[in-house]
């Protein structure tokens, strides 16, 4: 079974189609974008051991020839170095403007991938193949592309959207089990931020989700989604609603950052840690009861997931140094110290000018947690 969300956008409307096998279909799905029957694949190297040949297959089943470029895996790829890597082996395979670039991959690859599309001879389309659940349930849906820099995560970038999605639930079945709960972050978000029902039924359904049921995959991929492509569709480059997608990634930045953006906390992990976080500051502050973060921690901890501050290994810097991290974050406007913050599972909002005492306040509380 296929299931199709349309992501709104006027002219750059496209499809999102999310299913088991897609990849063995990419190349029907694809031919009837392309002008001449010819595309160049980018991806890393562990999704090209895994899943590359069944895509060029697909291809080759209606008569698409490929190349494929495959960069190391990993957060470390997005950077300067390789969108030049990736920009330049696309010109030297003759890409030209009327023609497609497929991104095979997780979020790094399709950040990356969709930001050298995005300036590649001033724009051409590519194609997203998410093959990481963080991908599937985010990434490669809205059209941010970008890399990392020095200063900082995705400070460099371009709206560029895809012309086309194809999630195959099927690559998740190699997806390792901690970057498969780390996507699911993304999907516990989308419950948190507009859909209590979504939360429920993931409260009750998550465990088997994780543990490889088809049919549960497949209604959690869509439902999230389905709530990315509505976001979108109303503010695509992020002037209100969207950011309310940013649910627990003040938090995750700085965290990250941290962390030094490796191994000790992927990016789906921090965003869960942030969300409890987020949670833990709107009781706080009062407008929601303290069960709410106590059944975000619950549901978290039910599925083997990073929770709090103290499933972190290693060090971490203080408060006030986490404070200052989240300050440098683009998400602060003028200074200010934005979040988004809930009323509610299902009912986020942004939130300008939180006290910074309250930051303080549940940043503290999380650190003695630690000891
Ligand atoms: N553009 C956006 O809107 C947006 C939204 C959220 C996150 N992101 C970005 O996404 C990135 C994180 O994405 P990610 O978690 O997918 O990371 P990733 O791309 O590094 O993938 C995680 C790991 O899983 C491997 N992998 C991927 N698919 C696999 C498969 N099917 N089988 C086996 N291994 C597989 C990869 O090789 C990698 O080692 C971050 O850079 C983050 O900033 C972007």
């Amino acid at each position: 079974m296929t299931n199709t969300v349309a992501v709104d956008l006027g002219a750059r409307s496209y499809q999102v189609r999310i299913g088991e096998g897609l990849i063995a279909r990419a190349g029907a799905e694809i031919a009837p974008l392309l002008r001449r029957k010819r595309v160049a694949v980018v991806t890393d190297e562990t999704v090209a051991a895994a899943h590359l040949p069944a895509l060029t297959d697909a291809l080759a089943a209606e008569g698409i020839s490929a190349t494929a470029l495959a960069l190391p895996p990993g957060e470390g790829t997005k950077n300067w170095e390789n969108l030049a890597r990736c920009t330049e082996w696309l010109l030297e395979q003759k890409v030209e403007r009327k023609d497609v670039v497929l991104a095979l991959g997780g979020g790094v690859i399709g950040d990356l991938v969709g930001f050298s599309a995005a300036i590649l001879r001033r724009g051409v389309r590519f194609v997203q193949l998410p093959t990481s659940l963080l991908a599937q349930v985010d990434s490669s849906v809205g059209g941010k592309t970008g890399i990392n820099t020095a200063q900082g995560k995705n400070l460099v970038g371009a709206f560029h959207q895809p012309s086309l999605v194809l999630a195959d639930i099927g690559v998740l079945s190699t997806l390792p089990g901690r970057d498969f709960l780390s996507g699911y972050g993304e999907v516990v978000k989308y419950g948190l931020l507009g859909d209590a029902a979504f939360f429920d039924w993931l409260e009750r359904d998550g465990p088997a989700l994780r543990d490889g049921d088809t049919a549960a995959r497949l209604r959690a991929v869509t439902r999230s989604v389905e709530m990315k492509a509505g976001i979108v569709s109303r503010d695509e480059t992020e002037e209100g609603e969207r950011a309310l997608l940013n649910l627990g990634h003040t938090f995750c930045h700085a965290l990250e950052k941290a962390t030094g953006y490796g191994d000790r906390l992927l990016h789906g992990e921090g965003v869960a840690i942030g969300c409890a976080l987020a949670f833990e500051l709107s009781a706080r502050l009062g407008l929601c009861s303290q069960e709410e973060p106590s059944r975000v921690r619950a549901h978290l901890a039910a599925m083997g997931m990073k929770v709090d501050l103290s499933d972190i290994p290693g060090d971490l810097p203080g408060t006030e140094a986490l404070i200052a991290l989240m300050e440098q974050d683009k998400k602060v406007v003028d200074g200010r110290l934005r979040f988004i913050l809930a009323r509610g599972i299902g009912q986020a909002f942004v939130a300008e000018d939180v006290p910074g005492e309250a930051v303080r306040a549940v940043l503290d509380e999380a650190m003695a947690r630690r000891r």
